[in-house]
């Protein structure tokens, strides 16, 4: 089935090698382990892996205010991302550090989706991903298919989606389909519901990182492809006008393609 979709112009790969599909989906791993890493605990990638990446500091960086058993699962995810950009990195046979990207993982920037979500120029007070475990949790879960576990965990779902978010008088259930609905339409290749990276499976799978991996056979049907996600997570629905998580842009050759390309 998944060999049978067809794919418009805008919502193509691109072509270039496993190395640099993989180069291109580090900066999405990076975003994700110093996002969690920093919420949770307040250290960087450099923090546990010296060496590892060398990039700028990231901007707006804030520990949420989250209970304590989601802090350890954020702390763990955060690990466990570090764990596999060492793995691609042995993989790859590199000495030398993954360059990091300029990330900004300032609240301002997650309330600008939640902003567009609701079509208003600000939510009063403004939305703040920090301030609590269910907020928190939103973000991660847009971020990365947060857990398995949690995922699957019906009682635990059907309880959360019908929980107000405080301060304000909307659902998680409200909420998610408000962001899902802006993620959608900045990728502009339709309804997907996928996190932007999928992570390790276990199994004969177990090399796949993400959704831009070649390979990675049991989410072709709705992978979302490089520009998609660049229209995605610059928040400008335009794969070469960076902004949102990633001010200044992607690193590698396969995002420089993209831009020397204009394909927008
Ligand atoms: C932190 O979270 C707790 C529990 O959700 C909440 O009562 C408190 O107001 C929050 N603190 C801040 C500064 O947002
Ligand atoms: C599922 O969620 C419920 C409600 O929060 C919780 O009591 C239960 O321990 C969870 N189960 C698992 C397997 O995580
Ligand atoms: C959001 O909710 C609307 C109205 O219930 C529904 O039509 C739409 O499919 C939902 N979108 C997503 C992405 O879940
Ligand atoms: C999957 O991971 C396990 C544990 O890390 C490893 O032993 C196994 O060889 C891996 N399988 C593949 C196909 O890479
Ligand atoms: C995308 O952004 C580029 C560079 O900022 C701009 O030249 C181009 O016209 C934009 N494309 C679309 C479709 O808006």
């Amino acid at each position: 089935m998944a060999n049978t979709v067809i794919h418009t112009p805008q919502c193509r790969p691109v072509a270039a090698s496993s190395k640099d599909k993989i180069l291109f989906s580090m900066n999405l791993l990076i975003y994700k382990a110093e996002f969690f890493l920093r919420a949770s605990v307040g250290v960087g990638i450099n923090g546990i892996s010296p060496g590892l990446v060398q990039g700028p500091v990231p901007i707006g960086a804030t520990l949420a205010n989250i209970t304590n058993s989601a802090r350890r699962v954020i702390e763990e995810l955060g690990l466990a991302t570090v764990g596999h950009l060492r793995a691609i990195k042995q993989v790859l046979r590199s000495n030398l550090p993954f360059p990091g990207p300029q990330l900004d993982l300032s609240a301002q920037v997650f309330a600008g989706f939640v902003n567009l979500g609701f079509n208003v120029s600000t939510l009063s007070p403004p939305f703040n991903i920090y301030a609590n475990t269910l907020s928190f949790g939103l973000a991660a879960e847009a971020i990365c298919i947060y857990s398995t576990i949690l995922r699957r965990n019906y009682t635990f779902d059907r309880r959360r989606r019908a929980t107000t978010v405080p301060p304000y008088t909307f659902t998680m259930a409200e909420l998610t389909n408000r962001t899902s609905e802006v993620v959608n339409r900045l990728g502009g290749c339709g309804v997907k519901d996928e996190g932007l990276i999928v992570p390790f499976q276990l199994g004969a799978e177990n090399r796949s990182t993400s959704n831009v991996v070649p390979g990675d056979v049991n989410s072709l049907a709705h992978a979302r492809f490089e520009r998609e996600i660049l229209r995605i997570v610059f928040g400008t629905g335009n794969a070469t006008m960076p902004g949102g998580l990633f001010p200044d842009g992607f690193i590698g050759a396969l995002y420089q393609l993209i831009i020397n390309l204009k394909l927008s």
